[in-house]
């Protein structure tokens, strides 16, 4: 189910109100449970793809003082560095204190965004290799909905794997459908150069409902089934990067098979083979 509100007139001229206020432009709704959505871009927002922004919406007011906070979580943009608009992928919690309401956020509606852009999912905490690996659960897949739109991603490598793992298969669509709209795309395909979207391998996977490709990652990585699938011989630290986005479990397993491949964790000021980070949820 794809539930789409357009862009109309009036969002697309409404100014913001604030420094830190943002318009909403298009909101999509994925499933029950997952939604995305694109807001203007401070134009003084400067950022890497992959990294992760504060966002959120003004609290309730304190019945004591009638003063409002600010309720804001660290949200990934989704959308690459070069684009005019920002974009973001978020789950929905019914009780969730941010979520519960931003799933309502319509075009013409208002967010808070903090214009401080900060994240290890980028080119630079990375050596330079041959293959880069993405690996996503969930709504986990938003950082490389960024970097795969980057044209640095496919000048810095031959092969692009990405991995996406949900519980059922309509998870699967912002990614799936990211994917498919990129290949096709002539501006992208200017911007990136004809044949680097060859170079993406996409590998999604179920792990509750019946679909094509069914398990873990971990589980699928482990047992040599996603080698096998690829027609690769394995991570090695010398050709293979790497890139986490997960559960704090996704990530504390993955990193632990990756390092028995060999490969040592980065950082910005510590470039290496692979970098992890936690899907926020809010
Ligand atoms: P599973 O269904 O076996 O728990 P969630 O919706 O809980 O965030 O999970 C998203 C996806 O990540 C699910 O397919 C889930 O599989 C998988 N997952 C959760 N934890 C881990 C983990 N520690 N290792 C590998 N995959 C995981």
């Amino acid at each position: 189910m794809i539930e789409q509100t357009p862009v109309n007139q009036a969002a697309a001229v409404k100014a913001p109100t604030s420094p830190d206020t943002q318009t909403v432009t298009q909101v999509q709704h994925w499933t029950d449970s997952l939604f995305s959505f694109r807001v203007t871009r401070p134009a003084s927002l400067r950022f890497r793809s992959g990294e992760f922004v504060m966002i959120g919406l003004m609290g309730d007011p304190d019945p004591k003082t009638g003063k409002q906070k600010h309720l804001l979580r660290a949200y990934s943009i989704a959308s690459p560095a070069w684009d005019d608009e920002l974009e973001f992928y978020s789950i929905k919690v019914e009780d969730g204190p941010l979520t519960s309401r931003l799933q309502h956020i319509q075009p013409g509606d208002q967010i808070i965004l903090r214009p401080k852009p900060v994240g290890t999912l980028v080119h630079d905490a990375l050596l330079p290799g041959k293959r880069l690996w993405f690996f996503a659960t969930g709504t986990g897949f938003a950082p490389f909905a960024s970097l795969l739109r980057e044209p640095q991603t496919y000048e810095d490598y031959d092969k692009i794997v990405i991995t996406h793992t949900c519980r059922d298969v309509a998870e699967l669509d912002y990614g799936s459908r990211l994917i498919g709209t990129l290949k096709q795309d002539e501006m992208m395909q200017e911007l990136l150069g004809k044949d680097a979207l060859d170079k993406i391998r996409y590998y999604p996977t179920t792990t509750r409902e019946q679909s094509p490709k069914m398990g873990r990652i971990t589980t699928l990585l482990e047992d040599g089934t996603l080698f096998n699938d690829l027609g690769i011989d394995g991570m090695k630290a010398d050709t293979d990067r790497a890139m986490i986005c997960g559960s704090l479990g996704l990530n504390t397993d993955l990193k632990r098979i990756l390092e028995g491949f060999g490969l040592e964790e980065g950082a910005n000021s510590d470039p290496k083979h692979f970098v992890v980070e936690k899907a926020f949820v809010g």
